[in-house]
C-alpha cells in the first residue's frame, strides 16, 4: 500500500477490488483510502475521506456503495459517516449516527439496511441503530442487553444478528445476545463458556459461528475456540488453537476452513497462521506470514485467495500479503 496503516478498513467491492480506508499511522489518524486490483496485484490510491478516521466500520451496500461510520480521530469520537463510490471514486458524507462510537460493529441486514451495535465514546453503548440507505439516515433500534465494545457481531443464516462477548466498561463478557431483523429487538441467548474481548468470529458454511480467542478476565489471552449452533442457541468448546491470539483475523475459505493469522500474544505480535476443519474440530498449522501483524485485515477476494493488509508488528506497516489454500 502506499500508506502504513492500522485499525483501518477492508471492504470487497461488486468488481472484485478491495477498498481500503483510514486507520492509524502510529498515532496519526488517516483520510486516504486505496484499491488493489487483484489480477494485477497491485495499489492504486483513490479518493479521501472527509474526516481521518481509525476504528470505524465500513460495510459494502446492495446498490455498490461502501458506507464508513463512527471511528475516532485525534480531535475524538466520530458520528458522522461517508458513503464511497467506485464509479466516481469519490466520497459523500451521508447521515450521522445519533451519537459518536468506535470498536462498534455493523452488520448488512437481508433487506439492505446496516446495523450498528455499540462500541464506545468514553461511555460504553448497549445503542443500535439501523442506515436506511434509501435515505441515507439513521433510525434507532433496540437497544442490546449489556454494553458492549471489542464484541463480535455475525449474521446468522434466518437473518437474525449474533453479537458476541466484549467488554462493558467493568468487565469482560461471555454472553451473546440475537438481534431479530422483523421485531427490532435483541434477546439473550445461550453464553460463551469463556469471557473474550478482540475476539475473531466466523461464520461456518453448516451455519454455525466458530469464536477464537481473544483475551479473557484478568487479561489472560486465550487458544480456545468455541462454537454457536444457531438451531439450538448454545455454544460448545471445541479445538484450541496451537497458541493464543487476539486481534487476529478469522476468514472462512471457499473450501470450509477458517483461517487464523497473525494477531498479538500478551508479549509478541504473531506471524503464524492455523486452519480450522469443522468436520474435526481441530486445527492444524499453514504457511506462515511474511510479516508479524495485529491490527491488520483480512479479505477473501474472488479468486479465493486471502489478502491480507497492514497492521502492526509494533509499528505500522503497509505491506500486504496473499495467502492461497492448497
Ligand atoms: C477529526 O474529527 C473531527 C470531528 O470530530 C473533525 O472536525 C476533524 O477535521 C477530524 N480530523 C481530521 C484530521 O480529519
Ligand atoms: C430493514 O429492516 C429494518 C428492521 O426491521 C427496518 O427497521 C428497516 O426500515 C428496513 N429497511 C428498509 C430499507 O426497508
Ligand atoms: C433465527 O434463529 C435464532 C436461533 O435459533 C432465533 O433465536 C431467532 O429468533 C431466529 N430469527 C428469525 C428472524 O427467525
Ligand atoms: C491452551 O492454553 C491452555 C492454558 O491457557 C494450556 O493449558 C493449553 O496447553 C493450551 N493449548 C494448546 C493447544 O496450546
Amino acid at each position: 500500500m502506499s500508506v502504513a496503516r492500522r485499525y483501518h478498513t477492508a471492504s470487497t467491492l461488486a468488481n472484485g477490488y478491495v477498498l481500503v480506508v483510514g486507520g492509524f499511522a502510529g498515532a496519526s489518524s488517516l483520510n486516504s483510502a486505496e484499491l488493489y486490483n487483484p489480477s494485477t496485484g497491485t495499489w492504486t490510491t483513490t479518493g479521501r475521506m472527509s474526516i481521518a478516521r481509525g476504528y470505524a466500520t465500513a460495510s459494502t451496500l446492495a446498490n455498490g456503495l461502501v458506507l464508513v461510520a463512527g471511528g475516532a480521530n485525534e480531535t475524538g469520537y466520530l458520528n458522522s459517516a461517508e458513503l464511497y463510490n467506485p464509479s466516481t471514486g469519490t466520497w459523500a458524507t451521508t447521515g450521522s449516527m445519533s451519537i459518536t462510537r468506535y470498536q462498534h460493529t455493523t452488520s448488512t441486514l437481508a433487506n439492505g439496511s446496516v446495523l450498528v451495535a455499540g462500541g464506545s465514546n468514553s461511555a460504553y453503548l448497549n445503542s443500535a441503530e439501523l442506515y436506511d440507505p434509501s435515505t441515507g439516515t439513521w433510525a434507532i433500534t433496540g437497544s442490546m442487553n449489556t454494553a458492549r465494545m471489542y464484541h463480535t457481531a455475525s449474521t446468522l443464516a434466518n437473518g437474525s444478528v449474533l453479537v458476541a462477548g466484549g467488554y462493558n466498561g467493568v468487565t469482560y463478557v461471555n454472553s451473546a445476545e440475537l438481534y431479530n431483523p422483523s421485531t427490532g429487538a435483541w434477546t439473550t441467548t445461550g453464553s460463551m463458556s469463556v469471557t473474550r474481548m478482540n475476539h475473531g468470529a466466523s461464520t461456518l458454511a453448516n451455519g454455525y459461528v466458530l469464536v477464537i480467542g481473544g483475551v479473557s478476565t484478568n487479561g489472560v489471552y486465550g487458544n480456545s475456540t468455541e462454537l454457536y449452533n444457531p438451531s439450538t442457541d448454545t455454544w460448545t468448546t471445541t479445538g484450541s488453537m496451537s497458541i493464543t491470539r487476539d486481534y487476529s483475523t478469522a476468514s472462512t475459505l471457499a473450501n470450509g476452513l477458517v483461517l487464523v493469522a497473525g494477531g498479538y500474544n500478551g508479549a509478541s505480535y504473531l506471524n503464524s497462521a492455523e486452519l480450522y476443519n469443522p468436520s474435526t474440530g481441530a486445527w492444524t498449522s499453514t504457511a506462515t506470514m511474511s510479516t508479524f501483524r495485529a491490527y491488520h485485515t483480512a479479505s477473501t477476494l474472488t479468486n479465493g485467495k486471502v489478502l491480507l493488509t497492514g497492521g502492526s508488528d509494533g509499528g505500522t506497516l503497509n505491506s500486504a500479503e496473499l495467502y492461497q489454500s492448497i
